[in-house]
């Protein structure tokens, strides 16, 4: 019982750096580089995407329109009807800002959109004129008519889920999934997990277990990483927690969810991307055999390579030896002894 409790303090002391999701300030976060949209705020303007920053040109003399299929200044455009924010019939409101979320527009008179943002956190709500906590509102990307401003066929982050984005087909917005690794902005491909920065790593199947057995205050492996999980926490009902929250472990910890706890690599069989987390240049591989290491720069592995001759792997010294095998060995052996020592 006692070894039992001094795991749980642990977890809770070890397990607390929990995500906090990141809002889109700049339309362009979505949008690989080189992509151009028309300006949702206006039916002239349009936006070119580099490093996720918005460049705007706008279209003017007798080609006053933009127009999103073919990215030309035009006479005329089939739909300019609502293409431009407009505060006609809106005086002494406020109106959504069709960019994002928490953005809003407060029209003093009919002629001059006053551009404002809600605090960190919030979304603005037209209905009930005023800024909310993101938690009671129901805006996503999904909100904005993105086929409107967005040819067919460019895809863009979804913000729903790293391995998800949107693209435009026949005019629809398609909610996709990567077949394989994360989605990747920047790049508007699908590419290697470890590559892409984002923490809204889709749910494992039965990530807080089944309706018949729950996992309830647990930590579960997240799937994706190394050194993340997500706590399932208890639900009014007794169901599996729907939405369970990721964090993740200390520099240099990855997570062991037999023991529930942050903990030395090395100790946990992983076999995602090694490197993550790491702040050492050298660490253990997958491969079985003890001989093999993977070379980590700026989190992400760059190769794998193997130990010449009879020689192992030893993450420590950060380097190949001879006597690793026996040294390993009495390590377990130590925190066997004292494994047993904590359940008496
Ligand atoms: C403003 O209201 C008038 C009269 O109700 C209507 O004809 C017009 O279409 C409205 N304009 C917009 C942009 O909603
Ligand atoms: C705005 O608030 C209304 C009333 O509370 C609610 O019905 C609606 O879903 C909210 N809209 C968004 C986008 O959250």
């Amino acid at each position: 019982m006692k070894g039992r409790n001094l795991v749980n303090c642990l977890a809770l002391i070890l397990l607390a750096n929990f995500a906090t999701s990141q809002r889109v300030e700049d339309i362009c976060q979505l949008f690989s580089d080189g992509t151009v949209l028309r300006d949702p705020e206006s039916c002239s303007r349009s936006i070119t995407c580099q490093d996720a920053k918005s460049t705007y040109t706008t279209c003017s003399g007798s080609t006053p329109f933009f127009n999103k299929d073919t990215l030309k200044c035009v006479k005329t455009l089939d739909d300019s009807d609502g293409c431009d924010v407009t505060c006609a019939n809106s005086t002494a409101k406020f109106i959504n800002d069709p960019k994002s979320c928490f953005g809003y527009y407060y029209c003093a008179d009919e002629q001059t959109p006053m551009y404002g943002k809600c605090a960190a956190g919030q979304h603005f709500n037209g209905t009930t004129q005023s800024c909310v906590w993101t938690q009671h509102s129901t805006c996503t990307a999904a909100s904005f008519d993105y086929c409107s401003i967005i040819k067919n066929g460019v895809s863009f982050d979804s913000n729903l889920g790293c391995n998800r984005y949107y693209e435009c087909t026949k005019g629809a917005l398609v909610d996709s999934t990567c077949k394989s690794g994360y989605y990747d902005a920047r790049s508007g491909a699908c590419i290697s997990k470890s590559l892409v920065h984002c923490d809204a790593h889709p749910y494992p199947t039965n990530v807080c277990g089944t309706a018949k057995s729950p996992k309830i205050n647990a930590y579960v492996a997240d799937g994706a990483t190394c050194h993340g999980y997500f706590y399932c926490t208890q639900t009014s009902d007794g169901s599996p927690d729907p939405a369970p929250k990721w964090g993740h472990c200390g520099d240099d910890l990855f997570f062991d969810a037999t023991s529930q706890i942050c903990t030395t690599p090395i100790k946990v069989a992983c076999s995602e991307d090694r490197c993550q987390g790491r702040t050492i240049p050298f660490v253990l591989s997958a491969t079985k055999g003890c001989r093999n290491y993977l070379r980590c720069s700026n989190g992400v592995t760059k190769d794998e390579k193997s130990c010449a001759g009879n020689l192992f792997f030893d993450e420590e010294q950060g380097s190949c030896g001879r006597d690793l095998k026996i040294r390993s060995l009495l390590k377990r052996l130590s925190r066997s002894i004292l494994y047993i020592s904590q359940q008496n």
